[in-house]
Protein backbone atom coordinates (compact mmCIF):
# COMPACT_ATOMS: atom_id res chain seq x y z
CA UNK A 1 0.00 0.00 0.00
CA UNK A 2 2.69 2.08 0.61
CA UNK A 3 3.25 4.84 -2.19
CA UNK A 4 6.39 7.05 -2.14
CA UNK A 5 5.58 9.24 -4.51
CA UNK A 6 2.35 10.42 -3.04
CA UNK A 7 1.72 13.79 -1.54
CA UNK A 8 -0.72 14.42 0.75
CA UNK A 9 -1.99 18.67 0.23
CA UNK A 10 0.37 20.68 2.02
CA UNK A 11 -1.26 23.08 4.75
CA UNK A 12 -1.00 26.50 5.05
CA UNK A 13 -1.66 27.12 8.53
CA UNK A 14 -5.28 27.75 9.81
CA UNK A 15 -7.45 30.75 8.78
CA UNK A 16 -8.23 32.94 11.88
CA UNK A 17 -11.76 31.52 11.60
CA UNK A 18 -10.79 28.37 12.23
CA UNK A 19 -8.68 28.89 15.32
CA UNK A 20 -11.29 30.80 16.67
CA UNK A 21 -13.18 27.85 16.47
CA UNK A 22 -11.05 26.25 18.14
CA UNK A 23 -10.30 28.72 20.55
CA UNK A 24 -14.26 28.96 21.70
CA UNK A 25 -14.85 25.20 21.57
CA UNK A 26 -12.07 24.97 24.17
CA UNK A 27 -12.93 27.42 26.61
CA UNK A 28 -16.45 26.35 26.59
CA UNK A 29 -15.31 22.44 26.60
CA UNK A 30 -13.64 22.75 29.90
CA UNK A 31 -16.65 24.89 31.12
CA UNK A 32 -18.72 22.07 30.35
CA UNK A 33 -16.56 19.06 31.87
CA UNK A 34 -16.25 21.05 35.36
CA UNK A 35 -20.01 21.30 35.01
CA UNK A 36 -19.92 17.14 34.28
CA UNK A 37 -17.98 16.48 37.24
CA UNK A 38 -20.14 18.02 39.12
CA UNK A 39 -23.00 16.50 38.36
CA UNK A 40 -20.59 13.11 39.32
CA UNK A 41 -19.58 14.75 42.01
CA UNK A 42 -23.19 15.42 43.32
CA UNK A 43 -24.09 11.65 42.08
CA UNK A 44 -21.00 10.21 44.49
CA UNK A 45 -22.47 12.50 47.46
CA UNK A 46 -19.16 14.45 47.59
CA UNK A 47 -21.08 17.68 47.38
CA UNK A 48 -24.70 18.76 47.76
CA UNK A 49 -25.80 21.09 45.38
CA UNK A 50 -29.39 20.03 45.18
CA UNK A 51 -31.43 18.49 42.47
CA UNK A 52 -32.61 21.79 40.51
CA UNK A 53 -28.91 22.89 40.31
CA UNK A 54 -27.92 19.19 39.04
CA UNK A 55 -30.71 19.96 36.04
CA UNK A 56 -29.70 22.92 35.39
CA UNK A 57 -25.92 21.60 34.89
CA UNK A 58 -27.55 18.55 33.46
CA UNK A 59 -29.13 21.15 30.53
CA UNK A 60 -26.24 23.29 29.82
CA UNK A 61 -23.49 20.51 29.94
CA UNK A 62 -26.17 18.62 27.55
CA UNK A 63 -26.68 21.22 24.96
CA UNK A 64 -23.44 23.08 25.55
CA UNK A 65 -20.93 19.21 24.86
CA UNK A 66 -23.63 18.77 21.47
CA UNK A 67 -23.18 22.73 20.46
CA UNK A 68 -19.17 22.51 20.95
CA UNK A 69 -18.51 18.95 19.26
CA UNK A 70 -20.58 20.61 16.30
CA UNK A 71 -18.26 23.87 16.36
CA UNK A 72 -14.83 21.66 16.63
CA UNK A 73 -16.11 18.88 13.84
CA UNK A 74 -16.62 21.84 11.74
CA UNK A 75 -13.69 23.61 12.26
CA UNK A 76 -11.84 20.22 11.14
CA UNK A 77 -14.00 19.47 8.40
CA UNK A 78 -13.31 23.94 7.09
CA UNK A 79 -9.70 23.21 7.39
CA UNK A 80 -9.33 20.23 5.64
CA UNK A 81 -11.93 20.77 2.97
CA UNK A 82 -10.87 24.14 1.96
CA UNK A 83 -7.87 22.78 0.19
CA UNK A 84 -10.10 21.25 -2.53
CA UNK A 85 -12.88 23.60 -3.00
CA UNK A 86 -14.28 27.54 -2.35
CA UNK A 87 -15.27 27.85 1.16
CA UNK A 88 -16.64 31.15 2.39
CA UNK A 89 -14.53 32.41 5.30
CA UNK A 90 -17.13 34.78 5.97
CA UNK A 91 -19.88 32.45 6.36
CA UNK A 92 -17.56 30.74 8.63
CA UNK A 93 -17.80 33.68 10.88
CA UNK A 94 -20.93 34.37 10.72
CA UNK A 95 -21.93 30.63 11.98
CA UNK A 96 -19.27 31.56 15.01
CA UNK A 97 -21.36 34.79 16.09
CA UNK A 98 -24.36 32.88 15.87
CA UNK A 99 -23.11 30.40 17.96
CA UNK A 100 -21.78 32.60 20.53
CA UNK A 101 -25.11 34.60 20.53
CA UNK A 102 -27.26 31.74 20.98
CA UNK A 103 -24.73 30.00 23.54
CA UNK A 104 -25.28 33.29 25.87
CA UNK A 105 -29.06 33.27 24.87
CA UNK A 106 -29.04 29.20 26.68
CA UNK A 107 -26.57 30.20 29.30
CA UNK A 108 -29.19 33.37 30.32
CA UNK A 109 -32.07 31.40 29.91
CA UNK A 110 -30.90 28.78 32.57
CA UNK A 111 -28.54 30.88 35.04
CA UNK A 112 -30.87 33.13 35.34
CA UNK A 113 -34.09 32.06 34.01
CA UNK A 114 -33.42 28.82 35.98
CA UNK A 115 -34.70 26.97 32.79
CA UNK A 116 -33.31 22.69 33.33
CA UNK A 117 -35.94 21.26 30.69
CA UNK A 118 -33.11 19.28 29.32
CA UNK A 119 -30.90 19.83 25.83
CA UNK A 120 -33.26 17.66 23.85
CA UNK A 121 -36.37 20.28 25.12
CA UNK A 122 -39.17 17.16 24.87
CA UNK A 123 -42.39 18.82 23.80
CA UNK A 124 -44.49 20.08 26.18
CA UNK A 125 -41.84 20.19 28.83
CA UNK A 126 -40.90 23.60 27.98
CA UNK A 127 -44.09 25.18 27.99
CA UNK A 128 -45.48 22.94 30.95
CA UNK A 129 -43.33 24.33 33.78
CA UNK A 130 -45.32 24.31 36.71
CA UNK A 131 -44.20 27.38 38.00
CA UNK A 132 -40.28 25.92 37.90
CA UNK A 133 -39.44 28.36 35.10
CA UNK A 134 -41.12 31.18 33.22
CA UNK A 135 -41.98 31.09 29.71
CA UNK A 136 -39.17 33.73 29.18
CA UNK A 137 -36.95 31.43 30.05
CA UNK A 138 -38.26 29.40 27.52
CA UNK A 139 -38.45 30.84 24.82
CA UNK A 140 -34.92 32.08 25.41
CA UNK A 141 -33.94 28.53 25.73
CA UNK A 142 -35.39 27.51 22.48
CA UNK A 143 -34.64 30.87 20.91
CA UNK A 144 -31.10 30.37 21.78
CA UNK A 145 -31.10 26.43 20.01
CA UNK A 146 -32.82 27.94 17.15
CA UNK A 147 -30.44 30.98 16.48
CA UNK A 148 -27.46 28.33 17.12
CA UNK A 149 -28.97 25.90 13.95
CA UNK A 150 -29.57 28.65 12.38
CA UNK A 151 -26.04 29.50 11.83
CA UNK A 152 -24.90 25.54 11.46
CA UNK A 153 -27.66 25.57 8.63
CA UNK A 154 -26.08 28.77 7.03
CA UNK A 155 -22.37 26.77 7.03
CA UNK A 156 -23.66 23.65 5.64
CA UNK A 157 -25.64 25.32 2.92
CA UNK A 158 -22.09 26.99 2.19
CA UNK A 159 -20.25 23.51 2.21
CA UNK A 160 -23.15 22.06 0.07
CA UNK A 161 -22.65 25.08 -2.39
CA UNK A 162 -18.62 24.66 -2.84
CA UNK A 163 -19.36 21.12 -3.38
CA UNK A 164 -21.32 21.73 -6.36
CA UNK A 165 -19.55 24.07 -7.76
CA UNK A 166 -16.40 21.90 -7.67
CA UNK A 167 -17.48 18.66 -8.74
CA UNK A 168 -21.39 19.30 -10.29
CA UNK A 169 -23.40 17.56 -7.74
CA UNK A 170 -23.65 15.30 -4.87
CA UNK A 171 -23.72 12.31 -6.40
CA UNK A 172 -19.85 12.98 -8.18
CA UNK A 173 -18.33 14.13 -4.70
CA UNK A 174 -19.57 10.66 -2.94
CA UNK A 175 -17.67 9.30 -5.79
CA UNK A 176 -20.96 7.46 -7.22
CA UNK A 177 -19.26 7.34 -11.10
CA UNK A 178 -15.97 4.76 -9.29
CA UNK A 179 -18.53 2.91 -7.10
CA UNK A 180 -20.55 1.96 -9.05
CA UNK A 181 -18.61 2.53 -12.83
CA UNK A 182 -15.61 1.29 -13.20
CA UNK A 183 -12.72 2.98 -10.61
CA UNK A 184 -10.32 5.60 -12.66
CA UNK A 185 -8.80 5.84 -9.19
CA UNK A 186 -10.19 9.64 -9.73
CA UNK A 187 -12.64 9.44 -6.91
CA UNK A 188 -12.80 12.34 -4.85
CA UNK A 189 -10.71 12.53 -1.48
CA UNK A 190 -11.76 11.46 1.69
CA UNK A 191 -12.56 14.69 3.08
CA UNK A 192 -14.95 16.14 -0.06
CA UNK A 193 -16.85 12.33 0.54
CA UNK A 194 -17.37 12.41 4.68
CA UNK A 195 -18.25 16.70 3.86
CA UNK A 196 -20.77 15.69 1.33
CA UNK A 197 -21.93 13.07 3.64
CA UNK A 198 -22.28 16.02 6.23
CA UNK A 199 -23.80 18.45 4.45
CA UNK A 200 -26.60 16.10 3.07
CA UNK A 201 -27.34 14.69 6.44
CA UNK A 202 -26.89 18.02 8.65
CA UNK A 203 -29.00 20.07 6.44
CA UNK A 204 -32.01 17.68 6.75
CA UNK A 205 -31.71 17.76 10.42
CA UNK A 206 -31.10 21.55 11.00
CA UNK A 207 -34.34 21.88 8.79
CA UNK A 208 -36.52 19.54 10.88
CA UNK A 209 -34.90 20.82 14.32
CA UNK A 210 -35.40 24.55 12.96
CA UNK A 211 -39.26 23.53 12.00
CA UNK A 212 -39.48 21.88 15.88
CA UNK A 213 -38.16 24.71 17.94
CA UNK A 214 -40.49 27.44 15.51
CA UNK A 215 -43.60 25.59 16.30
CA UNK A 216 -42.75 25.04 19.55
CA UNK A 217 -42.26 28.81 20.57
CA UNK A 218 -45.19 29.58 18.37
CA UNK A 219 -47.46 26.78 20.83
CA UNK A 220 -45.52 28.60 23.85
CA UNK A 221 -47.40 32.00 23.15
CA UNK A 222 -50.49 30.69 21.43
CA UNK A 223 -51.13 27.36 22.88
CA UNK A 224 -54.05 26.66 20.51
CA UNK A 225 -51.60 25.93 17.96
CA UNK A 226 -51.46 22.37 18.91
CA UNK A 227 -48.57 20.25 18.26
CA UNK A 228 -49.05 16.47 17.66
CA UNK A 229 -46.47 15.11 21.07
CA UNK A 230 -45.42 12.19 19.11
CA UNK A 231 -44.51 14.07 16.21
CA UNK A 232 -42.47 16.52 18.20
CA UNK A 233 -40.65 13.90 19.81
CA UNK A 234 -39.68 12.18 16.11
CA UNK A 235 -38.20 15.20 15.26
CA UNK A 236 -36.45 16.52 18.15
CA UNK A 237 -34.90 12.75 17.71
CA UNK A 238 -34.39 12.75 14.40
CA UNK A 239 -32.15 16.24 14.46
CA UNK A 240 -30.41 15.55 17.79
CA UNK A 241 -29.65 12.26 16.67
CA UNK A 242 -27.96 13.29 13.48
CA UNK A 243 -26.58 16.47 14.31
CA UNK A 244 -24.51 14.33 17.32
CA UNK A 245 -23.54 11.82 15.13
CA UNK A 246 -22.25 14.37 12.37
CA UNK A 247 -19.57 15.75 14.45
CA UNK A 248 -18.14 12.35 14.41
CA UNK A 249 -17.76 12.50 10.88
CA UNK A 250 -16.64 15.75 10.79
CA UNK A 251 -13.85 14.88 12.90
CA UNK A 252 -12.90 11.99 11.55
CA UNK A 253 -11.44 13.87 8.81
CA UNK A 254 -8.79 14.70 10.87
CA UNK A 255 -7.48 11.05 10.65
CA UNK A 256 -7.99 11.16 6.89
CA UNK A 257 -5.86 13.84 6.92
CA UNK A 258 -3.06 13.83 9.31
CA UNK A 259 -2.29 10.03 9.45
CA UNK A 260 -1.17 10.24 5.70
CA UNK A 261 1.17 12.93 6.11
CA UNK A 262 2.73 11.01 9.22
CA UNK A 263 2.94 7.87 7.20
CA UNK A 264 3.56 8.77 3.70
CA UNK A 265 0.73 6.75 2.43
CA UNK A 266 -2.56 7.04 0.96
CA UNK A 267 -5.75 7.05 2.17
CA UNK A 268 -7.56 6.39 -0.65
CA UNK A 269 -11.27 6.50 -1.70
CA UNK A 270 -11.83 3.12 -3.31
CA UNK A 271 -14.68 1.29 -3.61
CA UNK A 272 -15.89 0.18 -0.34
CA UNK A 273 -14.77 3.38 1.22
CA UNK A 274 -17.52 5.21 -0.98
CA UNK A 275 -19.85 2.29 -0.21
CA UNK A 276 -19.78 2.73 3.51
CA UNK A 277 -19.93 6.56 3.11
CA UNK A 278 -22.73 6.34 0.51
CA UNK A 279 -24.68 3.54 2.91
CA UNK A 280 -24.30 5.39 6.29
CA UNK A 281 -25.69 8.72 4.26
CA UNK A 282 -29.00 7.16 3.96
CA UNK A 283 -29.26 5.01 6.69
CA UNK A 284 -28.06 7.24 9.51
CA UNK A 285 -31.25 9.74 8.41
CA UNK A 286 -33.22 6.63 9.81
CA UNK A 287 -31.77 4.99 12.42
CA UNK A 288 -32.64 7.83 15.50
CA UNK A 289 -36.04 5.55 15.81
CA UNK A 290 -33.47 3.11 17.88
CA UNK A 291 -33.73 6.02 20.85
CA UNK A 292 -37.75 5.06 20.89
CA UNK A 293 -37.72 1.20 21.13
CA UNK A 294 -40.00 1.73 24.36
CA UNK A 295 -41.70 4.00 23.50
CA UNK A 296 -44.61 1.77 22.61
CA UNK A 297 -47.25 5.27 20.89
CA UNK A 298 -44.63 4.86 17.90
CA UNK A 299 -45.56 2.77 14.75
CA UNK A 300 -43.98 -0.97 15.08
CA UNK A 301 -42.56 -0.79 11.91
CA UNK A 302 -40.48 2.36 13.14
CA UNK A 303 -39.17 0.86 15.56
CA UNK A 304 -37.75 -2.25 13.81
CA UNK A 305 -36.49 -0.20 10.96
CA UNK A 306 -34.79 1.56 14.06
CA UNK A 307 -33.43 -1.94 14.81
CA UNK A 308 -32.26 -2.96 11.28
CA UNK A 309 -30.67 0.26 10.32
CA UNK A 310 -29.10 0.23 13.86
CA UNK A 311 -27.54 -2.45 13.09
CA UNK A 312 -26.13 -2.03 9.43
CA UNK A 313 -25.30 1.64 9.95
CA UNK A 314 -23.24 1.72 12.93
CA UNK A 315 -20.37 -0.42 11.13
CA UNK A 316 -19.51 0.40 7.88
CA UNK A 317 -17.96 3.79 8.10
CA UNK A 318 -16.15 2.79 11.33
CA UNK A 319 -14.77 -0.36 9.89
CA UNK A 320 -13.01 1.05 6.56
CA UNK A 321 -11.89 4.03 8.94
CA UNK A 322 -10.45 1.37 11.82
CA UNK A 323 -8.69 -0.61 8.81
CA UNK A 324 -7.69 1.84 7.07
CA UNK A 325 -5.72 3.29 9.95
CA UNK A 326 -4.30 0.07 10.68
CA UNK A 327 -3.30 -0.88 7.11
CA UNK A 328 -1.70 2.96 6.44
CA UNK A 329 0.32 2.56 10.36
CA UNK A 330 1.66 -1.01 10.01
CA UNK A 331 4.97 -1.16 9.53
CA UNK A 332 5.04 2.51 8.03
CA UNK A 333 7.97 3.20 10.57
CA UNK A 334 5.24 6.43 11.70
CA UNK A 335 6.82 8.26 14.52
CA UNK A 336 4.15 8.65 17.21
CA UNK A 337 3.76 12.06 18.83
CA UNK A 338 0.93 13.51 20.34
CA UNK A 339 -1.36 14.29 17.58
CA UNK A 340 -0.97 10.92 16.27
CA UNK A 341 -1.27 9.16 19.05
CA UNK A 342 -4.30 10.79 19.84
CA UNK A 343 -5.90 10.45 16.27
CA UNK A 344 -5.16 6.85 16.77
CA UNK A 345 -6.92 6.65 19.96
CA UNK A 346 -9.48 8.15 19.43
CA UNK A 347 -10.31 5.23 16.72
CA UNK A 348 -10.10 3.02 19.66
CA UNK A 349 -12.47 5.36 21.48
CA UNK A 350 -15.25 5.15 18.88
CA UNK A 351 -15.01 1.64 17.83
CA UNK A 352 -15.22 0.85 21.82
CA UNK A 353 -18.64 3.16 22.34
CA UNK A 354 -20.20 1.65 19.34
CA UNK A 355 -20.30 -1.87 20.92
CA UNK A 356 -22.65 -0.89 24.13
CA UNK A 357 -24.67 1.24 21.67
CA UNK A 358 -25.47 -1.86 19.10
CA UNK A 359 -26.21 -4.07 22.29
CA UNK A 360 -28.51 -0.95 23.35
CA UNK A 361 -30.22 -0.33 19.78
CA UNK A 362 -31.87 -4.59 20.31
CA UNK A 363 -34.88 -4.37 21.19
CA UNK A 364 -35.19 -6.76 24.01
CA UNK A 365 -32.37 -5.45 25.73
CA UNK A 366 -33.46 -1.74 25.51
CA UNK A 367 -36.55 -2.22 27.38
CA UNK A 368 -34.09 -3.38 30.51
CA UNK A 369 -31.04 -1.30 30.02
CA UNK A 370 -32.31 1.89 28.20
CA UNK A 371 -33.20 4.64 31.01
CA UNK A 372 -29.98 3.69 32.51
CA UNK A 373 -26.41 4.65 32.71
CA UNK A 374 -25.52 2.20 30.31
CA UNK A 375 -26.75 5.34 27.20
CA UNK A 376 -24.54 8.24 28.88
CA UNK A 377 -21.66 5.19 29.17
CA UNK A 378 -21.50 4.24 25.35
CA UNK A 379 -21.97 8.07 24.28
CA UNK A 380 -19.52 9.52 26.18
CA UNK A 381 -17.23 6.56 25.12
CA UNK A 382 -17.29 7.75 21.38
CA UNK A 383 -17.49 11.33 22.02
CA UNK A 384 -15.34 11.72 24.66
CA UNK A 385 -12.53 9.33 23.92
CA UNK A 386 -13.59 9.38 20.25
CA UNK A 387 -14.67 12.74 18.84
CA UNK A 388 -12.95 15.06 21.43
CA UNK A 389 -9.82 12.54 21.21
CA UNK A 390 -9.80 13.60 17.46
CA UNK A 391 -10.29 17.60 18.33
CA UNK A 392 -7.42 17.44 20.48
CA UNK A 393 -5.45 15.22 18.31
CA UNK A 394 -5.96 17.95 15.76
CA UNK A 395 -4.77 20.83 17.76
CA UNK A 396 -1.89 19.15 18.49
CA UNK A 397 -0.78 19.14 14.71
CA UNK A 398 -1.38 22.23 14.21
CA UNK A 399 0.69 23.89 16.78
CA UNK A 400 3.59 21.35 16.22
CA UNK A 401 6.53 23.81 16.91
CA UNK A 402 8.85 22.02 14.37
CA UNK A 403 8.35 18.79 12.42
CA UNK A 404 10.04 16.61 14.35
CA UNK A 405 10.16 18.21 18.11
CA UNK A 406 9.89 16.14 21.07
CA UNK A 407 6.49 16.26 23.19
CA UNK A 408 6.99 16.88 26.95
CA UNK A 409 6.76 14.85 29.61
CA UNK A 410 3.78 16.56 31.13
CA UNK A 411 2.23 16.31 27.97
CA UNK A 412 2.97 12.47 27.24
CA UNK A 413 1.38 11.86 30.77
CA UNK A 414 -1.90 13.73 29.82
CA UNK A 415 -2.27 11.83 27.01
CA UNK A 416 -2.21 8.73 29.62
CA UNK A 417 -4.33 10.49 31.94
CA UNK A 418 -6.42 11.15 29.54
CA UNK A 419 -6.81 7.74 27.86
CA UNK A 420 -7.32 5.94 31.05
CA UNK A 421 -9.22 8.66 32.69
CA UNK A 422 -12.09 8.40 29.72
CA UNK A 423 -11.87 4.60 30.21
CA UNK A 424 -12.80 4.48 33.50
CA UNK A 425 -14.99 7.47 33.56
CA UNK A 426 -17.15 5.40 30.94
CA UNK A 427 -16.50 2.21 32.02
CA UNK A 428 -17.89 3.31 35.41
CA UNK A 429 -21.03 4.30 33.95
CA UNK A 430 -21.33 1.52 31.32
CA UNK A 431 -20.98 -0.55 34.83
CA UNK A 432 -23.77 1.80 36.59
CA UNK A 433 -26.08 0.62 33.78
CA UNK A 434 -25.13 -2.79 34.28
CA UNK A 435 -26.67 -2.54 37.75
CA UNK A 436 -29.94 -0.71 36.55
CA UNK A 437 -28.91 2.58 37.79
CA UNK A 438 -31.49 5.18 36.30
CA UNK A 439 -29.85 8.13 34.17
CA UNK A 440 -30.41 11.44 34.36
CA UNK A 441 -31.27 10.96 38.22
CA UNK A 442 -29.81 13.82 40.76
CA UNK A 443 -29.65 11.18 43.88
CA UNK A 444 -28.36 7.71 44.29
CA UNK A 445 -29.46 5.24 46.59
CA UNK A 446 -26.42 4.40 48.14
CA UNK A 447 -25.68 1.05 46.79
CA UNK A 448 -25.16 3.57 43.65
CA UNK A 449 -22.63 5.56 45.18
CA UNK A 450 -19.54 3.17 45.12
CA UNK A 451 -19.62 3.46 40.64
CA UNK A 452 -20.17 7.41 41.19
CA UNK A 453 -17.51 7.80 43.52
CA UNK A 454 -14.64 5.95 41.79
CA UNK A 455 -16.37 7.70 37.86
CA UNK A 456 -16.10 11.10 39.40
CA UNK A 457 -12.23 10.37 40.59
CA UNK A 458 -11.66 9.60 36.54
CA UNK A 459 -13.41 12.51 35.56
CA UNK A 460 -10.88 14.72 37.55
CA UNK A 461 -7.98 12.88 35.67
CA UNK A 462 -9.75 13.50 32.33
CA UNK A 463 -10.21 17.16 33.43
CA UNK A 464 -6.83 17.54 34.28
CA UNK A 465 -5.47 15.59 31.19
CA UNK A 466 -7.75 18.02 29.17
CA UNK A 467 -6.34 21.20 30.47
CA UNK A 468 -3.00 20.51 30.17
CA UNK A 469 -3.74 20.10 25.97
CA UNK A 470 -5.85 23.31 26.01
CA UNK A 471 -3.09 25.23 27.64
CA UNK A 472 -0.88 23.79 25.64
CA UNK A 473 -3.16 24.59 22.05
CA UNK A 474 -3.16 28.33 23.47
CA UNK A 475 -0.04 28.72 24.13
CA UNK A 476 1.22 27.75 20.44
CA UNK A 477 -1.65 29.46 18.73
CA UNK A 478 0.93 31.68 17.18
CA UNK A 479 2.44 28.72 15.58
CA UNK A 480 -0.90 27.51 14.31
CA UNK A 481 -1.08 30.13 11.72
CA UNK A 482 2.26 29.43 10.24
CA UNK A 483 2.88 28.76 6.56
CA UNK A 484 4.91 25.34 6.43
CA UNK A 485 4.33 22.56 4.61
CA UNK A 486 3.25 19.83 7.06
CA UNK A 487 2.96 16.82 4.10
CA UNK A 488 6.14 15.26 5.72
CA UNK A 489 5.58 15.69 9.15
CA UNK A 490 7.83 13.50 11.30
CA UNK A 491 8.53 11.83 8.46
CA UNK A 492 12.36 12.38 8.49
CA UNK A 493 12.74 11.06 11.79
CA UNK A 494 10.90 8.23 11.12
CA UNK A 495 11.99 4.81 13.14
C1 LIG B 1 -15.00 15.26 31.94
C2 LIG B 1 -15.85 14.85 31.03
C3 LIG B 1 -17.33 14.63 31.27
C4 LIG B 1 -18.01 14.40 32.42
C5 LIG B 1 -17.45 14.32 33.84
C6 LIG B 1 -19.40 14.23 32.08
C7 LIG B 1 -20.42 13.94 32.99
C8 LIG B 1 -21.75 13.74 32.67
C9 LIG B 1 -22.78 13.36 33.60
C10 LIG B 1 -22.56 13.10 35.08
C11 LIG B 1 -23.94 13.28 32.92
C12 LIG B 1 -25.31 12.91 33.46
C13 LIG B 1 -25.47 11.41 33.45
C14 LIG B 1 -26.85 11.01 33.94
O1 LIG B 1 -27.02 10.89 35.16
O2 LIG B 1 -27.74 10.78 33.09
C15 LIG B 1 -23.66 13.63 31.54
C16 LIG B 1 -24.60 13.69 30.52
C17 LIG B 1 -24.31 14.06 29.22
N1 LIG B 1 -23.06 14.34 28.69
FE1 LIG B 1 -21.32 14.36 29.70
N2 LIG B 1 -19.53 14.37 30.73
C18 LIG B 1 -18.29 14.62 30.18
C19 LIG B 1 -18.00 14.82 28.85
C20 LIG B 1 -18.94 14.89 27.84
C21 LIG B 1 -18.63 15.10 26.45
C22 LIG B 1 -17.22 15.25 25.89
C23 LIG B 1 -19.83 15.13 25.78
C24 LIG B 1 -20.08 15.34 24.31
C25 LIG B 1 -19.21 15.79 23.43
C26 LIG B 1 -20.88 14.95 26.75
C27 LIG B 1 -22.22 14.95 26.46
C28 LIG B 1 -23.23 14.65 27.37
C29 LIG B 1 -24.63 14.58 27.01
C30 LIG B 1 -25.23 14.85 25.63
C31 LIG B 1 -25.30 14.21 28.18
C32 LIG B 1 -26.81 13.95 28.33
C33 LIG B 1 -27.52 15.05 29.04
C34 LIG B 1 -28.94 14.63 29.24
O3 LIG B 1 -29.19 13.49 29.67
O4 LIG B 1 -29.82 15.45 28.96
N3 LIG B 1 -20.31 14.80 27.99
N4 LIG B 1 -22.31 13.91 31.41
Amino acid sequence: MATSSYTPTPDHGAKTGVLAYLVTAAVVLLLMMVFGLLMRMEQAQFIAMGPIWFYELMTLHGAGMVGIAGISGAAIMWHFLRQYVDLSHGVLIANLVLFVAGVAMVMASVLLGNFYGGWTFLYPLPSQAMGMWSQGAAALFMGGMLVIGVGFLLLHLDIARAIVARYGNFARSLGWPQLFGHDDGKAPPPAVVASTMVAIINIVSLVVGASILTMMLVNLYFPGFAIDPLLAKGMIYLFGHVFINSTIYMAVIAVYEILPRYTQRPWKSNKVFLAAWTASTFMVLFIFPHHLLMDFAFPTWMLIMGQVIGYFSTFPILVVTAYGALTIVYRSGIRWDMASRLLFVSLLGWSAGVIPAFIDGTITVNYVMHNTMWVPGHFHTYLLLGMVAMVFGFMYYLGKPKQNSEDSLLDRAAFWGFTLGSLGFTISLLHSGMESVPRRYAVHLPQWVPYDRIGAVFAMLVLASALVFIVRFLARLGLSRRDYPRATLARSAAV
